[in-house]
């Protein structure tokens, strides 16, 4: 396993983090604690969960697994969904934040959060009041560091200004969702993560498994995430398109080429990539997290990198082609 900073920050991270999404759910309590023994025996530190996943049990389960570990465990949350009826049982207000930090505390075991993250933005509470909030947080010695997750380029842009005006601590770190089939992220806000130095961790690396290769373009699947019509991410007119089964096929190629499976090609193309500090996996089964553990300890050759490129690269949009269109270099060679 190998580390990398969290943004300008000092805090060595695994180059991959886990994501616990699943766990109480379609993971077992038993099978979740074993894959975060293994994932902690196999130098990995970084596991990323949130208050709502399956109604705080997810971090419930994170405290039992990390309790005598703890001081080994890079330990990320989020908050901003609804998890109560009352009418400030959501968003970001001052009072939100402050009992929501207790009690992700006292189901995780801790007495600290390592990330607290901003789970979406929230167009009710002024960012100023909930800056300010963050960093009484971390002085109060509750969290260590703060960042941000589905937010857009302007308003972390803005968030990084507020913080810097007002000497608040500013966000490490973004977890948008980035994948060979979700590169939106390009279009602005890798530029971003480049100039401000921020930590970048995507969420749903491999598609929501679509990117497993295990479902097939010519029929609706009947089992697996995507096997629903919910709204949302995770659902097959999200993930099911004609483009990305193009997408899937080069993944396939490649990974037959070199003896790997797709999900582990999919995370590998992750890895390489500079901007990206950690993928956060989703693993709902041990056999999945082995696989997908496989993904680490070599590189695709830049050949293949540039063939994932080519095939998944989003058309470039105005102003985007309009600004580089006009990108000169001060000396002609
Ligand atoms: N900030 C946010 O808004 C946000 C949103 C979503 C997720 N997250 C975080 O990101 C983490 C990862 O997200 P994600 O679960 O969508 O990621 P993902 O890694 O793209 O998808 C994981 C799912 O794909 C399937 N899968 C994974 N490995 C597989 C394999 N080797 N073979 C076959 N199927 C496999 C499993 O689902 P099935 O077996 O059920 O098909 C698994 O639950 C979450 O746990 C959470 O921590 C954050």
């Amino acid at each position: 396993m190998r580390y990398t900073t969290l943004g300008k920050s000092g805090l060595a991270v695994s180059e991959l983090c886990l994501g616990t999404m699943t766990f109480g759910r379609a993971t077992p309590e038993d099978e979740a604690i074993h894959m975060m023994d293994r994932f902690l025996a196999d130098g990995g530190n970084f596991i990323d969960t949130a208050d709502v996943y399956v109604d705080g049990t997810s971090e419930e389960i994170v405290g039992k697994a990390i309790k005598e570990k703890r001081d080994q465990v890079v330990l990320a949350t989020k908050a901003r969904m609804r998890t109560g009826e009352g009418v400030n049982d959501v968003g970001y207000s001052r009072k939100r934040l402050m009992d929501g930090v207790d009690q992700s505390l006292r189901r995780l075991q801790t007495d600290y959060i390592d990330l607290y993250q901003l789970h979406v933005w929230d167009h009710l509470t002024p960012l100023e009041e909930v800056l300010r909030t963050l960093d009484d947080l971390v002085r109060s010695g509750k969290v260590r560091y703060v960042g941000c997750s589905n937010f857009l380029a302007w308003q972390i842009m803005k968030g990084l200004s507020i913080s810097d005006r007002r000497h608040y601590v500013p966000f490490i770190s973004v977890q948008p969702q980035y994948s060979l089939v979700h590169r939106e992220m390009d279009r602005e806000l890798l530029s971003l993560v480049k100039e401000e130095e921020l930590g970048f961790i995507p969420w749903a690396p491999l598609g929501g498994g679509f990117l497993t290769g295990k479902y097939n373009a010519a029929e609706r699947p009947m089992e697996g995430r995507l096997a629903n019509d919910k709204p949302g991410e995770y659902n097959w007119e999200a993930k099911g398109s004609a483009r990305n089964f193009e997408i899937l096929a080069v993944v396939e190629e490649i990974a037959a080429e070199i003896g790997k499976t797709p999900a582990q090609v999919a995370l590998n193309w992750q890895l390489a990539k500079p901007e990206v500090t950690a993928p956060i996996v989703g693993c709902r089964t041990l056999e999945q997290y082995d696989e997908n553990i496989g993904a680490i300890g070599w590189r695709l050759s830049e050949e293949q990198m540039e063939r994932l490129e080519q095939v998944s690269a989003l058309p470039k949009e105005y102003p985007n082609r309009f600004i580089e269109r006009f990108w000169r270099p001060l000396n002609e060679e």
